[in-house]
């Protein structure tokens, strides 16, 4: 599958931002040279550049713009052509200060910064739709334009009147009538009940937060917003090039939209990764990486384009650390094996000033091209070139996680157990990382309608908390039909509505697990218990540990609490349903608790890896395109014995024996004659 079918490559390179460079010619010429010597085929362009396209109102200005993509063109580097909808002009602002976004203490904003826009003002609708209009107009033909980039991350939310109208427009088409919102959002508590449709407004911090479902609704509404403003956009530059691609870049964690609805508006998804490498535990960091590599994927189920990523720091957290040496290469091509068809950097280019002066960049402020940072950046073009036959390619998935941004709102609103503190996205990533570390691959799913769970082999399910799209029968279904489910403590509670279920617990999955919860421990960070399995191991458990009680006579007990008023009762449990077998995980298990699970798990079902052989502590291997991606995250060589004999694709060489990769070393292997 190819995301950009006028050049369908591995594409290198990053946001350029000549607009800040107009006065210096010979800097913009200089530019398309050392790209050339970097092996940069690509170009993200003009993403805040909107004051410079059109200075005073309805007057563009693409002469600059012209002379840029001609000369990048002649030197066949592509480019993905952005909206400026990002960051505006200030005499927009000053003219119409309407289109300025309102924060949640009800406060217009002023002009600055970026982001900072109303998406439903009438008025910025239309200047953003007739620039996107003009700039399709001018370049959606040229050769060199590749995609489009809408706008720049996207996030957050805007409380102006027209906002708060939208979403009370929302709420009427989600419930129908205010009887039916009153009723589904539980609001003959504490006398929240409305009385007509104007009393409803948005969730803030000096009015109504008590209502979980409004605010879960609120996070659905920008959702809508988001994608509604994309769309607009979306239309706009379709409308005069209906086959050029359309992106938004994405982000790691990112709350405020769910993400699997926002991909819907995208031909296809991609983010920009900032992983702290070096600040603790590199591995983790790497398992954190590759999980939200894997979600991106999963979004549309294709590959993905790392749209941003630095070339050697940032300068946003407090301690700014430049990558080590390898680990550039590394970092960039595990985006590769997890389904990346690009490495893409913010920045080209160090501007001299602005709150990005330092940000991390190929060309530092001296200009030369004899760096550390160039030389890394300039291998991994070459890399990618030695990859290319990966462009496009998928990777084998048994595994499926469900992981559910409704879910997320809902936990992280939670006023309960460890209240606000559920920890969700982290325990999901620490099954995933059981998985990771064993070379298998995983794909993400969520609740919506559309999930198919039918194709995987494992499904697991961290904090089902809140149930929709029928994914209790969904579960049913999978675990009869002869699937793995592994399910844990706190899950299905509570409806799409949030209204707690008045069934026993978790909601429609007792006869699947065969057991029943009762009341759930919150512990302090202080206590902890033990998970003892029966072949005499012993995990810790923290947070979280959840009481649960077998209701069918043949559930099996793998593994009992060690201490407290619940010692010797059951935390992890296996039934066996249909075809299949569910495991319910009753606590918050340790990352060791979570290894020797699904490692027992992924050697009963014979799940597929990418390697087959052991690999040393801190070295992982990925696939795709039927290559293993042999991933050094330590500081310290490390020797991977061959199972036969492999071509690398990064060096030419056919290997046997003993490898060693280098510190942050990475190998892309193919097998030579044994299958890996
Ligand atoms: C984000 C933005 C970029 C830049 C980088 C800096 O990803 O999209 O414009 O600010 O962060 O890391
Ligand atoms: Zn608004």
């Amino acid at each position: 599958m190819t995301l950009t079918p006028r050049f369908p490559a591995l594409l290198h390179g990053g946001d350029y931002n000549p607009d800040q460079w107009l006065d210096r010619p010979d800097i913009l010429e200089k530019d398309v040279e050392l790209m050339h010597k970097a092996h940069v085929n690509c170009v993200s362009l003009a993403i805040f550049a909107w004051a410079r396209l059109e200075p005073e109102e309805g007057v563009y200005d693409f002469s600059w713009l012209d002379e840029v993509i001609d000369r990048l063109w002649k030197a066949g580097i592509h480019v993905i052509l952005a909206t400026p909808s990002g960051a505006r002009p200030a005499w927009l602002a000053q003219k119409y200060p309407e289109v300025l976004r309102v924060n949640d203490r009800l406060q217009r904003n002023r002009f600055g910064g970026r982001h900072n826009h109303c998406p439903s003002s009438p008025v910025y609708l239309r200047k953003v739709r007739e620039i996107d209009t003009a700039l399709a107009r001018r370049y959606a033909g040229h050769p060199a334009v590749i995609a489009w980039h809408i706008s720049n991350e996207f996030s957050g939310s805007c409380y102006c009147p027209l906002c708060q109208e939208r979403f009370r427009t929302f709420l009427k088409k989600r419930y129908g009538t205010l009887e039916e919102m009153n009723r589904r959002q539980w609001t003959s508590f504490w006398s929240m009940a409305y009385q007509s449709w104007e009393q409803v407004e948005p969730p803030m911090p000096s009015g109504q937060m008590s209502n979980l479902t409004l605010r879960i609704d609120w996070q659905r509404f920008s959702t809508q917003q988001c994608k509604d403003f994309i769309l607009m956009e979306r239309e706009a530059v379709k409308a005069v090039c209906p086959e050029l691609p359309v992106t938004a870049n994405l982000m790691e964690r990112f709350w405020d939209y769910d993400y699997f609805s926002l991909a819907e508006a995208l031909d296809f998804v991609s983010w920009d990764s900032y992983p702290r490498w070096h600040s603790g535990d590199d591995v983790k960091t790497a398992s954190d990486t590759a999980m939200w590599h894997d979600v991106m994927r999963s979004l549309k189920n294709q590959p993905f384009l790392l749209m941003e990523s630095t070339p050697s720091l940032v300068n946003w957290v407090p301690v700014n650390k430049p990558k080590k040496p390898g680990m550039h290469l590394l970092s960039s091509l595990q985006a590769v094996a997890h389904g990346s068809d690009s490495v893409l950097y913010f920045q080209w280019r160090k501007g001299r000033g602005g709150a990005e002066q330092y940000h991390g960049a190929v060309v530092d402020h001296n200009g030369r091209d004899d760096t550390r940072t160039f030389r890394q950046v300039t291998d991994v073009g070459l890399a990618l070139e030695k990859l290319e036959s990966l462009c496009g390619a998928s990777q084998k998935t048994e595994v499926c996680i469900l992981y559910d941004w409704e879910n997320r709102w809902a936990l992280d609103f939670l006023q309960a157990a460890r209240r606000e503190h559920m920890h969700y996205t982290e325990t999901v990533a620490g099954h995933y990382r059981a998985l990771w570390q064993q070379g298998i691959g995983v794909d993400f799913r969520d609740m919506r309608e559309e999930t198919d769970l039918s194709g995987y082999r494992l499904v697991i399910a961290p904090l089902l908390y809140m149930q929709r799209g029928g994914i209790d029968r969904k579960l049913r279904d999978f675990v009869a039909g002869g699937g793995t489910l592994v399910a844990t403590y706190f899950s299905g509670l509570a409806d799409e509505d949030n209204l707690a279920f008045l069934s026993d617990t978790p909601h429609g999955l007792t006869e699947v697990l065969g057991v029943r919860t009762e009341e759930i421990d919150a512990l302090y960070d202080s206590e902890e218990n033990r998970l003892v399995t029966r072949d005499g191991q012993s995990f810790s458990l923290t947070e979280l540990c959840e009481i649960i009680s077998p209701v069918s006579g043949d559930v099996e007990v793998l593994a009992t609490y060690g201490s407290d008023w619940y010692q010797g009762l059951p935390c992890l449990t296996r039934h066996l349903y249909g075809e299949g077998q569910a495991f319910c995980l009753a606590a918050q298990a340790e990352q060791a608790g979570l290894d020797w699970l699904y490692g027992r798990l992924a050697a009963d079902l014979g799940l597929h890896a990418a390697w087959c052989a052991p690999l040393p502590a801190g070295v992982v291997a990925t696939e795709r395109g039927g290559c293993a991606f042999l991933q050094n995250y330590t500081d310290k060589p490390q020797p991977v014995s061959l199972p036969g004999r492999f071509e690398s694709l990064l060096t030419g060489e056919t290997l046997t024996g003993t490898l060693t990769l280098q510190p942050y070393g990475i190998a892309v292997l193919r097998a030579a004659e044994t299958a890996i």
